[in-house]
């Protein structure tokens, strides 16, 4: 039926108005958790201009609560009111590329989420506005009418603002005491573990912004203050870098860079910890997308690559800006984002180069590693096609020992030696590996089997004509030495008579 046919038809109208009290309930469960809402409200701060937001969690109390103050424009009244709105703003509105929000939703969807009462008090040229929404006041009544509070003076958190800014108060926290109630021990040790996810979660997200990219901002939660995570390790000197790559799309530019984070040894126990997360850096590799420098997704390839061990380093930025929001299906708690076709054909490729490189670097090494040690203590063999390892009965160490056993137990010292090389328990080792492999490590040797190793490989070094200077390079070649260079340097350095031998260890 054509359009002006269907004009012409008679209609009736009736009014559809949402009802306040379910519709306001529905807005609590958009999928938040603590630390997506409480990013989300800190967007809001950033976009309003402000150089420090303070947290403040009183999970202690009878009645906890969750304040967020900045020092931001702040809001008058009328700006406040239509803050509190829902939908205050709409999707496709055209938004600065400081302005972290779109949805006009945020603000109210991710407080409602985690409480029931949420105040906001703005300050904007000296003059103080407030309003609430309470949940259970619009449940009675079930309209839309927000309170203005003209008394504030029993709402926390004004004491926080010197000048403009806006405080968010977050009271009645009924998701947030996980049921706990009455239990006020549990209660708390709830509240705290959340909060403890979700200061990792802040300081991953604005990363940038803590780093003093622009613009720099200062978040602290309960006076402490925020350190940033740089998920790409990027100023660590043993980051390795690709140049960036820029795609010029008809909305704009995404800024596309591969990093391969150190290797563990050379990072600190707390740097590792950190840049894996909770999850480990199995589950950390992938893409990295920062929307308007935010961090909107951490890690996974979103379909483009398999997460495996041998990859696990690896990580990739993505720069994309909030004028793509709708090709990217960004979500209102900028926690998902969906790659647009022509992005998703150029990431694969970047991916699978970017990975396959990695896959081939780690697999060389490895065999690099083996295959280089001299007089290694296992081979590296391979027949039909397979890789196994055997213990080398012609290392110096079992040499010496087989040749001063009479032949009837020299023939037994071998067989056990090939049981041990069977019984190789590479199930096992690939189980333990796979998602843990720098928590795997070789058996403890003491001090005395040390000191045999290294005297017996110095002799077979001498015998073969090695001269001394070469022999500490060689010695390097084994794992079990390099590990424990300390002491077996100075046993080099007995043996030869030579005190301090440069230390030539890389
Ligand atoms: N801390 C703040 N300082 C100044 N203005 C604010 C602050 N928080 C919210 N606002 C104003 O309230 C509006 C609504 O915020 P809300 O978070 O609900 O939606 P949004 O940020 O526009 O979009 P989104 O739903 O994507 O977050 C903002 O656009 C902004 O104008
Ligand atoms: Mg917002």
């Amino acid at each position: 039926m054509d359009r002006e046919v269907e004009q012409a038809l008679p209609i009736r109208e009736v009014d559809a108005t949402p009802y306040a009290a379910s519709l306001i309930e529905g807005h609590r469960d958009f999928g938040y958790s603590l630390e997506t809402a409480l990013a989300d409200v800190i967007d809001n701060s950033i976009s309003a201009g402000s150089t420090s937001v303070e947290l403040i969690a009183n999970t202690t109390a009878d009645e906890p609560s969750i304040i967020i103050a900045d020092d931001g424009s702040g809001m008058s009244e009328t700006e406040l009111v239509e803050a509190m709105r829902l939908g205050s703003k709409n999707p496709s509105d055209k938004r600065s590329s400081e302005d972290l929000g779109r949805f006009g939703l945020g603000l109210k969807s991710a407080s409602f989420s985690q409480c029931r009462s949420l105040t906001v008090i703005s300050v904007k040229d000296s003059r103080t506005s407030c309003a609430r929404w309470d949940l259970d006041r619009v449940s009675r009544r079930n309209d839309w009418s927000l309170e203005l509070l003209d008394d504030h003076s029993a709402v926390p958190g004004l004491e926080l603002l010197s000048g403009d800014g806006t405080v968010v108060v977050w009271e009645k926290l009924d998701r947030l005491v996980g049921g706990y109630g009455d239990d006020r021990a549990k209660r708390v040790g709830h509240l705290n573990e959340a909060l403890r996810l979700a200061e990792r979660h802040l300081r991953l997200v604005f990363h940038r912004f803590l780093e003093g990219k622009k613009p720099k901002i200062r978040i602290s939660l309960n006076g402490r203050e925020l350190k940033p995570i740089d998920p790409m390790a990027s100023t660590h000197h043993s980051t390795q870098k690709l140049p960036e790559e820029v795609l010029m799309l008809s909305k704009g530019k995404v800024r596309i860079r591969c990093y391969t984070l150190p290797h563990h040894k050379k990072m600190t126990r707390e740097e590792w910890d950190e840049t894996g997360g909770p999850e480990g850096h199995l589950k950390s590799q992938g893409l990295y997308i920062y929307r308007e420098n935010r961090l909107i997704i951490s890690g996974g390839w979103l379909g483009l690559a398999r997460q495996t061990e041998l990859t696990k380093l690896c990580r990739i930025a993505v720069d994309i800006p909030n004028t793509m929001d709708s090709d990217w299906k960004i979500d209102v708690k900028k926690a998902s984002a969906q790659l647009p076709p022509q992005v998703r054909e150029r990431l694969k490729k970047v991916v699978e180069h970017f990975v396959g490189t990695s896959k081939r670097t780690y697999r060389r090494r490895g065999q690099q590693l083996v295959d280089e040690t001299k007089q290694p203590i296992w081979n590296r063999l391979q027949k039909d096609g397979q890789v196994f390892f055997r213990p080398n009965i012609d290392h110096p160490v079992f040499e010496a020992y087989a040749t001063q056993l009479p032949d009837h137990l020299r023939e037994g010292f071998y067989r056990c030696m090939r049981i041990v090389g069977s019984g190789l328990p590479i199930e096992t080792l690939h189980a333990e590996l796979v998602g843990n492999a720098e928590s795997v490590i070789a058996d403890h040797a003491d001090e005395s089997d040390l000191r045999q190793l290294v005297t017996s490989m110095l002799e077979a070094l001498a015998g073969s004509g090695i001269p001394p200077d070469a022999m500490p390079g060689v010695m390097q070649s084994h794992p079990v030495l390099r590990d424990n260079w300390y002491l077996v340097k100075k046993l080099i350095e007995d043996y030869l008579g030579q005190p301090d031998l440069p230390d030539t260890r890389v």
